[in-house]
């Protein structure tokens, strides 16, 4: 089967979140199946770590029209394995900074899947799954089904789209306008409501409309998105594609993220080994933040700072657990919202030998972050899946999480009976209440050695690969291709 991954950020190239992971550990694991050709499509960002590859060949320039505007992208294609990559690269558009966060931001994406749909004739690949992933491609599968140039393109005669759904709260809004701007489609799909969602067009409701398949991160997910009390409002939209769309939860990169290989550590460990390994790492841990422990567990937070991560409860909950009953300490490293980034400052100041904190994004960092850890913090307002919680049962670091999405499915939480299975902690408020219980519950846990001993040894057991989920992935592209597997 020909793949087509389209997204805007993967690994190893680039990276803000989970997206880059889930993109290039699913591809990875699909393309395994000698009878799957997968490329992932992607752009050349200024800070691309193309090193990451043996080899680059240059594929020269192609056209890419956005409406009026006759532009070209420059092509690389590089190879990992069986995985094949294209970047598309133009300096406008991807010479930037950062990968988001411009006021052009829905110009650039345009341009991208624009430039995906001229590569993929380039190549004269006709792939039969697009898969497109959130808002920043979410209009290809509507300009497949809507534009003559494309619906007449025998390369797209058998061509099945799928969206996946990673995070809802971006929703791709634009004006009106750019629909006839950007990609030459009529303003009747506004006023027909097709692409229409809140008066503004949502790039991310018109790939819920027009892809043949939808999925989100976690099957938990799924169903608090057709929820009628959902907050972020697609229920109306997904419930009329209800049976297209799907939940299929996230595995991890078990080569990346394995503690008994992990070059980044200060001593690899496996399930036999883990007491020494992570006291080890915990060692050089607290050296680079430069604190001491005190008697209660470290607790860890890697993350993107953003108002979905629950941060803000973090702060109002961290005076209770570095102050002298519980002499806790708190380690965050991330970036992101700039309020957030100062109020974490700020509670570095106020308790110096007690909290750590590291401002940036620190691939190396985090790896001793899952390693020396005791606890992994994360208290989300909502998740679609998560991978963070998955890394930290690799390392034998509990995940404290709130039961949202993704976190639901992931985490078994403690709760103090010894016959129960258990594989990190949970709770359900989101407030100063709900992350109290849970950073409680963790502390009485690390004072009961024999029981920490029995939750670790189940998360450093559990399997969170992704060979289960990609297989789903697979079903679902050959029922969307009407085929029997
Ligand atoms: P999201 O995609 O919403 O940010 P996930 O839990 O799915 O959340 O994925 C987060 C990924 O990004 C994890 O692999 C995590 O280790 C990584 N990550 C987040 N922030 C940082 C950071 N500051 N430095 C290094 N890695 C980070
Ligand atoms: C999004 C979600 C996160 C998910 C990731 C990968 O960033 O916030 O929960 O794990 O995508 O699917």
């Amino acid at each position: 089967m020909n793949i087509a991954m389209l997204a805007s950020e993967a690994l190893p190239l680039s990276k803000t979140g989970g997206l880059a992971d889930v993109v290039y550990a699913l591809s990875k694991e699909l393309a395994k199946d000698p009878k799957n050709e997968v490329i992932i499509f992607t752009p050349n960002y200024r800070n691309a770590k193309i090193n990451a590859f043996p080899r680059l060949k240059d594929l020269g320039e192609i056209a890419v029209d956005l409406s009026w505007r006759h532009l070209h992208a420059h092509l690389w294609e590089a190879k990992l394995g069986r995985l094949r990559y294209i970047l598309i690269g133009n300096s406008y558009y991807f010479d930037r900074p950062s990968l988001y966060g411009y006021h052009d931001d829905c110009e650039r994406f345009a341009f991208f899947g624009n430039a995906c749909l001229a590569a993929l004739r380039f190549l004269k690949f006709a792939p039969d799954i697009l898969h497109v992933h959130d808002w920043q491609v979410g209009m290809v599968p509507c300009l497949l089904k809507e534009k003559d140039e494309y619906k007449n393109d025998p390369l797209f005669a058998h061509t099945k789209t799928v969206l996946t759904i990673h995070n809802p709260a971006f929703k791709g809004f634009i004006d009106r306008y750019f629909l006839a701007d950007f990609w030459g489609l009529p303003d009747s799909l506004y006023d027909n409501g097709q692409v229409r969602f809140d008066n503004m067009v949502s790039t991310l409701k018109a790939g819920i409309v027009y892809a043949d398949k939808i999925t989100t991160v976690s099957p938990t997910h799924r169903n608090e998105l057709l929820s009628p009390y959902s907050d972020q409002h697609l229920n109306g939209v997904l419930e009329l594609r209800k049976d297209d769309f799907q939940g299929i939860l996230n595995g991890i990169d078990e080569e990346e993220w394995n503690p008994a290989h992990d070059a980044y550590l200060a001593k690899t460990y496996t399930a036999k080994t883990w007491k020494e390994g992570k006291e080890t790492n915990q060692q050089q841990l607290l050296s680079t933040f430069s604190l001491t422990k005190g008697k209660g567990p470290i607790y860890a937070m890697v993350s993107r700072l953003s108002w979905q991560k629950g941060v803000d409860l973090l702060l109002e909950a961290a005076p209770q657990f570095v102050g002298p009953n519980v002499e806790g300490t708190i380690l965050i490293l991330g970036s992101g919202e700039y309020a957030l980034e100062r109020r974490v400052q700020a509670l570095r100041d106020a308790y110096p030998s007690r909290v750590g904190v590291y401002l940036g994004y620190q691939n190396a960092l985090s790896h001793l972050i899952y390693a020396g850890a005791d606890f992994f913090l994360m208290p989300s307002l909502f998740e679609p899946c998560g991978i963070s919680q998955m890394i930290a049962q690799r390392y034998g670091t509990l995940p404290i999480v709130r039961y949202t999405g993704g976190l639901r499915d992931t985490v078994e939480g403690y709760d103090g009976d010894p016959n129960q299975y258990a594989d990190g902690i949970g709770f359900r408020d989101y407030d100063l209440g709900g992350l109290t219980y849970g950073m409680s519950k963790a502390n009485e846990l690390y004072h009961q050695p024999e029981e920490y001993a029995r939750i670790v040894g189940n998360a450093l057991r559990k399997d969170n690969s992704w060979k289960k989920s990609a297989a789903a992935y697979l079903r679902l592209y050959h029922e969307a291709l009407g085929k029997e597997e």
